[in-house]
């Protein structure tokens, strides 16, 4: 049992992001629906969200539902919408008790007003909170997200705002929906499946990542903590060598 305190206070990632998959196969391999998978997952999440705070992680980003998540079985896309307005609804306070901030990103106008309202209710509540920074990627896709930044540029060039050569990396990470926010240091995703499926494209372009079969609703404080030493424990390069790495402690300047 790895516990909070046995976490090294040295390493610890700033910004983690999660790819929550698995619900559905964990439930149909205990016989139930999918929707009571994405029930168990929301406890999941619950359990995450304290252990990040427990060990000082500042943000966490949890894919919840993507873009292409809306094509599934009417019935499952109402259920996971049903479970985001209670969820939501049932943890502001403890939200608040664990000051907590909540953000979105993602194509937050097209979630069903009831949802929508909700979330930007809990978003508003917390705004003024100082710990971590739980940022729900609802209806997201990267690709999208991209698009709607070069768009947004390429606006602000006709109308004489910016020119083309005042676009820059630092331009474009503050014209994505993650704009105030560091890159992931770690994405993590579970459920066994090695893809990106559209998350965050651009922010993990040097993330480290950590793949683990376990099924999102098994996933709890000490799964976390057990990708938290794993993450710890990797050399970060940046392009550099390992020598250069040991040389300087801060190899990003
Ligand atoms: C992740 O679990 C939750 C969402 C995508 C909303 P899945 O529902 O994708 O579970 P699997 O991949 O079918 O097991
Ligand atoms: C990715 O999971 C999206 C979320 C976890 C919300 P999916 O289950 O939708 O991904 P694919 O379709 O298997 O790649
Ligand atoms: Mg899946």
């Amino acid at each position: 049992m790895i516990q909070a305190e046995e976490i090294s206070k040295n390493k610890v990632p700033v910004h983690v992001a999660i790819i929550m998959d698995g619900n559905g196969r964990w439930a149909k391999a205990k016989g139930l629906d999918r929707a009571e998978g994405h029930r168990y997952g929301a406890e999941a999440v619950k359990k995450v969200v304290r252990a990040a705070g427990k060990i000082g992680v500042e943000y966490l980003t949890l894919y919840a539902f993507s873009s292409e998540n809306w094509k599934r079985p009417q019935y499952e896309v109402d259920a996971i919408m049903d479970l985001l307005v209670f969820m939501i609804q049932r943890e502001t306070p403890e939200l608040m008790q664990n000051n907590v901030r909540l953000q979105a990103i993602g194509e937050i106008d097209r979630l069903r007003p009831e949802a929508r309202k909700k979330l930007e209710d809990t978003i508003q509540t917390t705004s003024e909170n100082t710990g971590l920074n739980l940022i729900l990627a609802l209806s997201y896709s990267s690709k999208k997200e991209i698009l709607r930044a070069v768009k947004s540029v390429a606006v602000k060039v006709k109308n004489g705002e910016i020119k083309p050569e005042d676009i820059d990396e630092s331009y474009v990470d503050g014209s994505l929906y993650t704009a105030d926010m560091p890159d992931p240091d770690l994405l993590i995703r579970t459920s066994g499946e090695l893809r990106i499926s559209n998350f965050l494209l651009w922010q993990i372009a040097y993330s480290e990542f950590y793949f683990t079969k376990t099924y999102w609703p098994d996933f709890d404080e000490q799964a976390f903590y057990e990708a938290i030493q794993d993450y710890q424990a990797r050399e970060r390069r940046f392009g550099l060598t390992g020598e250069q790495i040991t040389s300087n402690s801060n190899p990003t300047e």
